[in-house]
């Protein structure tokens, strides 16, 4: 594993960044602030003042009001929140990623997600978690092949191939052959497009307009193209329709006693937050868990030696994987979002606080995760303590992808194609990062480094386990 700028070969990357990446965030910036630091630094519109309380964090941006909770029973009291007191995490989204031209978002929330999650649960359990991994793998091998095409190279942008594997993987997985085939090559590209009008103030403050960056037309091809094949799927008698989750979509449900019908642009828009959560979230983690592996040599070595007790990577054996699999745990806790929102619809009192409506009411995963009593040592990258025996992620206390009714229903799905992708990566080849490590700042809960990040890699000799 060595840099280009380290022609010593020792240690393989540059020593400041090594110690700065392990050390990570929190030596230097004390919780609270870091939430602080994120809401007020120029350019998130912060207008109001902070009161700092250790269970509650307030503050406004422009007219809405942010009310921060943590703790134990926050949380508890979170999840049970009602559809009739508070909306979604979606309803933040209302983000380029999400807002698709000519496209309205459902008008009940509520129960478009909770049809997502229906259609969702059934594709899961008609295909079988382990094939929807195998299948993930089979286009992480196909994009692993065509960008790692020489023995030894680089990779100029390696969050680039991330996301584009994570594209392919996920869409082929959850929409089936069927659709994924009838999907032009350019799918990826408008989703790598789409990506780059994301940022960490447009999940803040969604309804500032950004002169950032002048849109591609990846959302409006995308929409054409959904479009397109829902009509034809429209034409095509229920009996000859493949059993796919566009098909779950155009099935009539019943939820709570009520019929839901969805029209095509709610299919279009529930579909495409879908897809952008099941490729978005991932490829991030993708990414950042790298850097992470890569900064720890230790813990590297660790993992090729489990490596080596395996002789493929598919759906049943990455569940056996068992410290690949806590690198994966260990990089969702230590990279996941500052604050979960929901939107207060009527006057609401949490946990003593009363707040009014549209406010907007968050616990903080990253808070909870970097919490001293709960993850001894939370600043450091310690994927063993995953391993110990009786050691489960509690739902109260790790949250990377929220909980209650309206919790990530993919976060099993995640874990497995993460560790099968490095797993496929690390076996193959050793990776290094080009000169420093991205630096991880508050953004990276969320967001790859805003400047490319360059890759080396060579191919390992003989099967590279050391078998
Ligand atoms: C590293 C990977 C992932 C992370 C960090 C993540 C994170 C999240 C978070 C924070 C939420 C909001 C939860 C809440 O409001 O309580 C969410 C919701 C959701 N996620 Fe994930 N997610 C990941 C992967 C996936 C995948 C692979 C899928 C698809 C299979 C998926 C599908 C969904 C759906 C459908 C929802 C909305 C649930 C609802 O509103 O009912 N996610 N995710």
């Amino acid at each position: 594993m060595k840099s280009q700028q380290d022609p010593s070969g020792d240690p393989p990357f540059h020593p400041k960044t090594a110690a700065s990446i392990r050390g990570g965030l929190p030596r230097w910036i004390p919780d609270l602030v870091s939430a602080f630091d994120m809401v007020s630094r120029p350019g998130h519109l912060f207008t109001g003042g902070a009161a700092l309380d250790p269970l509650v964090f307030r503050f406004r941006v422009a007219w809405e009001h942010w009310f921060i909770f943590r703790g134990e029973a926050a949380h508890e009291q979170f999840f049970q929140l009602r559809p009739d007191d508070v909306d979604p995490f979606f309803f933040r989204m209302r983000m380029p990623t999400l807002r698709l031209p000519g496209v309205s978002p459902p008008p009940d929330m509520t129960r478009s997600t909770m049809g997502t999650r229906l259609n969702l649960m059934a594709v899961f359990r008609e295909q079988g978690l382990q094939s929807l991994v195998d299948v993930f793998l089979d286009e992480a091998r196909v994009a692993t092949a065509r960008t790692f095409h020489q023995p030894e190279g680089q990779i100029p942008d390696f969050f680039d191939f991330c996301l584009r594997t994570c594209i392919r993987g996920s869409s082929r997985a959850l929409l089936g052959d069927a659709l994924f085939e009838a999907l032009p090559d350019e799918y990826t590209d408008w989703y790598v497009d789409i990506e780059g009008d994301l940022t960490i103030s447009r999940l803040m403050v969604p309804w500032w307009p950004s002169f950032a960056r002048t849109p591609g037309n990846g959302a409006a091809a995308l929409v054409d193209a959904l479009r397109g094949l829902i009509e034809d799927r429209r034409r095509l008698p229920p009996e000859r329709a493949p059993r796919d989750l566009l098909q779950h979509y155009l099935t009539r449900r019943v939820i709570d006693g009520q019929e839901l019908l969805l029209t095509d642009d709610e299919i279009i828009w529930t579909l495409n937050s879908v897809e952008w959560a099941a490729h978005h979230y991932p490829a991030v983690h993708a990414f950042w868990g790298m850097i992470d592996l890569l900064s720890n040599p230790d813990v590297l070595h660790a993992v090729m030696q489990e490596q080596s007790r395996f002789d493929d990577v598919n759906g049943e054996t990455v569940g056996e994987m068992s410290l690949l699999n806590g690198c994966v745990l260990e990089s969702l806790r230590r990279h996941p979002l500052v604050a979960l929102p929901r939107l207060v619809k009527r006057e609401l009192t949490f946990c003593g606080v009363d707040l009014p409506p549209r406010s907007v009411l968050a616990i903080s995963p990253y808070l909870c995760h970097h919490d001293e009593s709960l993850y001894p040592s939370p600043h450091r990258f310690r994927p063993a303590r995953w391993k110990a025996p009786g050691v489960h992620p509690s739902p109260l206390h790790f949250i990377p992808g929220g909980g209650g009714q309206w919790g990530c229903i993919g976060m099993r799905l995640t874990t497995s194609w993460l560790t099968g992708l490095w797993a496929l990566l690390l076996r193959q080849y050793e990776l290094a990062f080009v000169g420093e490590a991205p630096r991880l700042d508050l953004t990276a809960m969320l967001m790859p480094p805003a400047d490319k990040t360059a890759f080396t890699y060579r191919l390992r000799s003989g099967d590279g386990l050391g078998t």
